[in-house]
């Protein structure tokens, strides 16, 4: 088995119901981009689904919701996240979530067992993205797709832009990568799908601008909580003063957009 490692632990947070709520608010934020991309890449009612790198279910209650009649094992290392979406299943009332606690290179999952498989947001945080992929393949079904969804700081814009936005953008990038995660994922999906050996790759980039949501909104899901308060690349406070600017001053326009990358492919053969 792997030693884990990657750019994600809820253990780095100082505030960490702070991060468990902005995941719930993220994935209401992009649930009009999610839909679309889960339902192209071929998401049915009944299907067996495995949502690897679950987190606190954000996502996996709204996947649990639409394959009422299948069910979706729910997988992370992280015992608090799946407390927090057992949680949230019950809240829901869904009896069709299975948590189960592993590392996502080494899933307790036979071969060609799954319909489906869902990586949201996780990609970007391994060392070894094109392993979990293979590993994803392995669980597959012959025929079975996996859908992988992620963004790329390259499309990410506000506008006008405050003067530390840039320095904030890249430093986040920076100490995401210095712990062999990538912040510019989302282009390279639909390429590391196919070389993974996935069949009939396809790519679908959805935009979210500030017309979709508030102003604030949009910075607390794609920006806030990438606040390093002992930044040294930008002033911090400048930073943050910056934000609520541009966040609450409505007299000045301003506009901004995010893509957010849904790719995914078959594993080839059929059953
Ligand atoms: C950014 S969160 C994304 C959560 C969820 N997919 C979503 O879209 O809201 C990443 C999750 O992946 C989990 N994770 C990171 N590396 C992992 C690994 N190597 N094995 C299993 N889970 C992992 C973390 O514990 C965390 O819950």
């Amino acid at each position: 088995m792997q030693k884990p490692r990657g750019s994600y632990r809820l253990s780095q947070f100082a505030d960490r119901d702070q991060e468990l709520s902005r995941l719930g608010q993220q994935a209401t934020t992009f649930d009009t981009i999610d839909r679309p991309i889960l339902q192209q890449a071929g998401l049915q009612d009944g299907m067996c689904v495995v949502d690897i790198g679950s987190g606190p279910g954000a996502i996996t209650t709204r996947i649990a919701g639409e394959v009422m009649q299948g069910f979706v094992v729910a997988v992370d290392r992280d015992a608090q996240m799946l407390g927090r979406l057992r949680g949230a299943s019950d809240a829901a009332g869904l009896c069709n979530i299975q948590p189960v606690a592993c590392e996502l290179y080494d899933l307790p999952i036979a071969d060609d067992a799954v319909d489906f498989v869902v990586m949201r947001f996780i990609l970007q945080h391994l060392h070894d993205p094109a392993a979990a992929l293979r590993e994803g393949l392995r669980v597959l079904r012959p025929g079975g797709t996996l859908c992988a969804i992620d963004a790329d700081d390259r499309w990410l814009t506000l506008y006008p832009e405050p003067s530390t936005f840039r320095a904030l953008v890249d430093a986040s990038g920076a100490r995401q990568a210095s712990t062999n995660g990538n912040r510019y994922i989302g282009r390279k999906l639909p390429v590391m799908l196919a070389k993974a050996g996935f069949g009939g790759c396809a790519v679908d980039v959805r935009v979210a601008t500030t017309s979709h949501f508030t102003r604030e909104v949009f910075v607390n899901a794609a920006l806030s909580y990438r606040l390093d308060e002992a930044a040294t690349a930008y002033d911090p406070a400048l930073a943050r003063a910056e934000l609520k600017d541009w966040v609450s001053d409505e007299s000045q326009p301003a506009w901004g957009y995010v893509a957010i990358f849904g790719a995914w492919g078959r594993k080839p053969g059929r059953r």
